[in-house]
């Protein structure tokens, strides 16, 4: 059989967990080797909650970049209850900052300094909506009453859709949904509502977690839900709606922190999500829409210009050869594994010469 090839632009990624020091140095080749740009995710340890966090960071991420990367890291900040909008809307005006994270507090990891009462940011999502700065929302209740499986669902009636009628204007990404009642609220709103859907939610649902084994490799947050739901972030993802595009949530940790008795919630799929997409656009016979869905809806909606870089999957006879893991200053890392063989690879650019 002759290789097939696809060629698209050059992707983003709309949600991404860099962190810091030995880990950011271990792991951001790996987004920059395909992505051209992403949304980095703000939850250090303390969090980015200011401008002058924002640019510090940013200048960490750069020197942690090989020679010659071409990767464009669009810093956000974590809201809090303290955020000052002035500070907020000058990182803004001068293209430091391109959105803004709203964890409630306790949701995820490093959430802690995350909103508790929304009523106390008001003035400053006011602001974001003036300013048409997009406010990134991580779409879980923390509510301990309220059963995992359905906190995203009870965030969209409770929290979500009461904040963007009392703040009409506001540009929000819901990010990572995990139901089809994440996908269904996204359809019902305007232009100035979006959302990101992650790789692993598109391969795996909460048997793989769960059924035969506890896999802490899969444990994420949104946690993955049952199989329907998984079904409706692919029917949307595929569909070509400019409303849904790529944020992988790839979010690193050590092994040594994922295979323990209180294991952290996140998947790395920096090294193969685009062989992964392949094999699921293939499978849903929309290879056509997977250029949309990684490359031109983002842009769309963050008003950025699509990357005038292509690059080319190709899918050979054989499977992919990628490591397992990679090891990084902060302990090997985990790389996720999709249960199934994957024979898309992304070519190199040397490759074809
Ligand atoms: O699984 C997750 N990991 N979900 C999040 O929201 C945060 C992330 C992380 O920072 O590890
Ligand atoms: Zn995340």
């Amino acid at each position: 059989m002759t290789d097939t090839r696809i060629t698209i632009r050059r992707p983003d990624d709309w949600h991404l967990h860099l962190r810091d020091g030995a880990m950011l140095e271990g792991v951001a080749v790996h987004s920059a080797a395909h992505f051209a740009r992403a949304i980095i995710m703000p939850n250090l340890v303390p969090p980015v909650v200011s401008g002058a966090d924002a640019a510090a960071y940013r200048e960490r991420i750069m020197a942690a970049l090989p020679d010659g990367a071409t990767f464009e890291p669009l810093m956000t900040l974590y809201l809090t209850e303290t955020t000052d909008a002035d500070d907020l809307a000058a990182a803004a005006a001068s293209g430091l900052v391109t959105a803004v994270k709203l964890y409630p507090a306790g949701a995820t990891t490093n959430s802690d300094s995350g909103v508790r009462n929304i009523d106390n940011v008001i003035p400053v999502l006011e602001r974001m909506a003036e300013i048409g700065l997009p406010l990134c929302v991580h779409g879980e209740v923390t509510d301990p009453d309220v059963d995992i499986f359905d906190r995203e669902a009870v965030f969209i009636e409770t929290v979500l859709d009461p904040l963007r009628r009392r703040v009409p204007g506001l540009r929000v990404v819901m990010e990572h949904v995990t139901t089809g009642d994440g996908v269904d609220y996204a359809l019902s709103g305007n232009d100035d509502l979006a959302a990101t859907i992650t790789t692993h939610h598109l391969m795996i649902n909460r048997n793989h977690i769960l059924a035969g084994g506890i896999r802490p490799h899969y444990y994420c947050l949104p946690v993955a839900k049952r199989e329907r739901h998984r079904q409706a972030l692919r029917a949307a993802a595929v569909s070509g709606e400019q409303k849904f595009f790529l944020g992988t949530d790839s979010a690193p940790h050590s092994v040594e922190t994922k295979e323990n008795a209180c294991g952290c919630a996140g998947i790395f799929t920096a090294t193969n999500t685009m062989s992964c997409l392949a094999h699921v656009f293939e499978q849903e016979s929309a290879l056509d829409r997977l250029e949309a869905f990684t490359s031109l809806n983002g842009p769309a909606f963050y008003r950025l210009p699509a990357n005038e870089e292509r690059i080319s999957l190709v899918r050979g006879d054989s499977p992919v050869d990628y490591p397992p893991s990679i090891e990084t200053g902060a302990g090997p890392v985990v790389v996720f594994d999709p249960g199934v063989t994957l024979y898309w690879r992304v070519e190199d650019l040397g490759e074809r010469a």
